[in-house]
């Protein structure tokens, strides 16, 4: 499983980048909302020119024509955008239409596995099932990833799934072992999973204890 982070924050992309883990960015529009005093087109340039693997940028538009003019323009910014879609009936429309001109997609808010299997026949190159926020309602969002990953693994679907609207470390290791090609993660908890207090302990002691010799 690989690594996105999920933000629009220039500095958190880039502390991010410099662990060598980062294989790709995911925003949205609530994302960069909080990104005041910025312009979305330069903030994505500058994205794209820290991290060479898919950012994903969002369409707001809600009709398939809008969406497929937002893309192209969204596209045009570096080869390593990835066009992100609403899961809709206009937003699969538009998936089809991408994928016809070559531009990779991420469908967005999926909440079931019909869903994903109908992101990936339109032709998307990321689902993106959002596990948290069914966790929030009470359902449980790490069986949808592994349904997800059964089907695509049992028709030999090529999509890759993105476990999205991950909140804390377990959701990290449980995507993982449930089949998620892919986990983007709030810089918070990116942070929070280099860390475990016995690693600093023993960092302490190995310290000390070089110290009392030398
Ligand atoms: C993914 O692409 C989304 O931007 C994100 O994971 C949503 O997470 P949230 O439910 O914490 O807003």
């Amino acid at each position: 499983m690989k690594f996105f982070i999920d933000t629009a924050n220039i500095d958190e992309i880039r502390s991010a980048n410099a662990l060598g883990v980062l294989a790709g960015v995911t925003t949205n529009p609530s994302l960069v909302a909080k990104e005041a005093g910025v312009s979305f087109h330069d903030r994505l340039s500058e994205i794209t020119e820290e991290v060479s693997g898919s950012v994903s940028a969002e369409v707001i538009s809600e009709d398939a024509e809008g969406m497929i003019s937002e893309g192209k323009e969204l596209a045009a910014i570096a080869p390593n955008i990835t066009v992100k879609v609403p899961m809709t009936l206009e937003g699969l429309k538009a998936v089809k239409a991408f994928h016809d001109l070559n531009i990779k997609t991420n469908v967005t808010l999926i909440f079931n596995a019909n869903q994903a299997l109908l992101a990936a026949r339109a032709g998307a190159s990321y689902v993106s099932p959002f596990l948290g926020r069914l966790d929030d309602i009470g359902h449980n969002g790490m069986d949808l990833i592994a349904t997800i990953a059964e089907i695509f693994d049992r028709h030999d679907i090529k999509t890759e799934i993105i476990a999205a609207s991950i909140r804390h470390p377990l959701h990290v290791i449980d995507a993982a072992l449930n089949g998620a090609h892919i986990a983007t993660i709030p810089y918070n908890v990116l942070s929070q999973l280099i860390k475990h207090p016995l690693t600093d302990q023993g960092i302490e002691k190995f310290l000390a204890d070089w110290n009392k010799q030398n």
